[in-house]
């Protein structure tokens, strides 16, 4: 109903404008104000410590997250990660024993594969932690350990509010590895930062959405596009990508910018629109992601660039661009996402879709 959906047209609207607010709850009472510790773990868990590898499986959205994690978790923890489909991981012979940490990520903690896996994980040894949304679900229930997302009730078909606190819990738990490695928690300061993300998000929010309802309005009838990001951001332009095709029914596709000159490339022409995700903090790869669209401005296919506030550079290259504030590289993803998801649905609205409830889609997908 009408009062359900908080005066917002559709649910998943209504969803992403409560990422601020899912953002908060989900740090709530996991951060000391004092001493910017985390804690995630009512006790100290030995095992933690000894964890030589990580196995992160997820399925759709929440596979996108995982990839977002690892580049979190190697960077503060040293552990090396890989990130897997559950669909895949459970049929492979995956090397597991019991220093690895199996790390599952689901919004429903339903999800037939990626509960599959875990039994599989168990089975040999390995220490299971997971990330869902839904308590006492059947992924929570079959973990050691839970890590809730306090994204509250999500709706809409589409992943939105469960995505970016999906993200930020694979932050606070690489830190938090860290810190139980370490003994020290040797970043109080991007802890500290943390607390201030649920507001500049929402000043984000409301300063971008004006501007997405623009561009979508120029681009919804296009029949393809491309997305391309590097680093943190390319995991962002492979969500981004599923979103429009999720509940726009657009053609899309997620790639590595660096990766393009081996394939895509060779569709560019004046009708298909390219999203750039060009963000500064990403330093080298910022500048890469620069020549790469070069590459496509070269080939006369339309450029829309997300990126960072003042670059000109991007601005200069671009038909179209949204600027996203400056914000600590771990933060990336949740604000770069934000546009892919408002774009999405804007453009699926103009196109007359049911936003809410996609055709062929369902909300968690319990069955093989
Ligand atoms: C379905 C949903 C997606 C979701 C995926 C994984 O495909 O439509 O939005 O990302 O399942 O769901 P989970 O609940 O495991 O995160």
């Amino acid at each position: 109903s009408q009062a359900e959906k908080g005066g917002f047209p559709h649910f998943m609207l209504k969803e992403i404008f409560e990422q601020p607010q899912a953002i908060q709850n989900t740090l709530l009472g996991r951060i000391s104000l004092e001493t910017f510790e985390i804690d995630l773990l009512q006790k100290e868990i030995d095992w933690l410590k000894e964890i030589v590898k990580i196995y992160v499986v997820a399925c759709g959205t929440s596979y996108h997250a995982g990839l977002v994690g690892k580049f979190f978790l190697e960077r503060f923890t040293q552990i090396p990660v890989e990130v897997e489909l559950a669909s895949e991981f459970r049929y492979r012979e995956p090397l597991l024993h019991e220093r690895c940490l199996f790390l599952g990520i689901s919004q429903s903690g339903e999800t037939a594969d990626t509960l599959a896996s875990l039994r599989l994980a168990k089975e040999k040894g390995a220490k299971v932690i997971s990330i869902c949304n839904v308590l006492g679900s059947s992924i929570a229930r079959e973990s050691e350990i839970v890590l809730y997302t306090q994204a509250g009730p999500e709706i809409s078909v589409a992943s939105t509010k469960a995505f970016t606190t999906q993200v930020l819990m694979l932050l606070l738990l690489a830190l938090y590895i860290q810190k139980i490695k370490k003994g020290l928690n040797q970043y109080p300061e991007l802890i500290e930062k943390l607390l201030h993300l649920p507001v500049i998000l929402q000043e984000f929010l409301d300063k971008s959405y004006p501007r997405v309802k623009e561009i979508s309005k120029k681009w919804y009838q296009a029949k393809d596009f491309l997305y391309l990001g590097r680093n943190i951001l390319y995991p962002i332009a492979l969500e981004g990508a599923l979103k429009l095709k999720e509940i726009a029914y657009i053609h899309a596709e997620g790639y590595a910018a660096g990766e393009m000159k081996h394939g895509p490339i060779a569709l560019i022409e004046e009708s298909f629109p390219t999203i750039i995700l060009a963000a500064k903090e990403t330093g080298l790869v910022y500048e890469k992601t620069l020549s790469n669209a070069e590459e496509i401005k070269t080939r006369r296919g339309p450029l829309i660039g997300i990126t960072t506030q003042g670059s000109e550079e991007v601005k200069r290259l671009c038909e179209d661009y949204l600027e996203v504030p400056q914000v600590p590289y771990e933060f990336l993803p949740i604000f770069y996402v934000v546009p892919l998801q408002l774009i999405a649905y804007e453009m699926a609205v103009l196109r007359g879709c049911d936003v809410d409830r996609p055709r062929n889609l369902a909300k968690s997908v319990t069955v093989e």
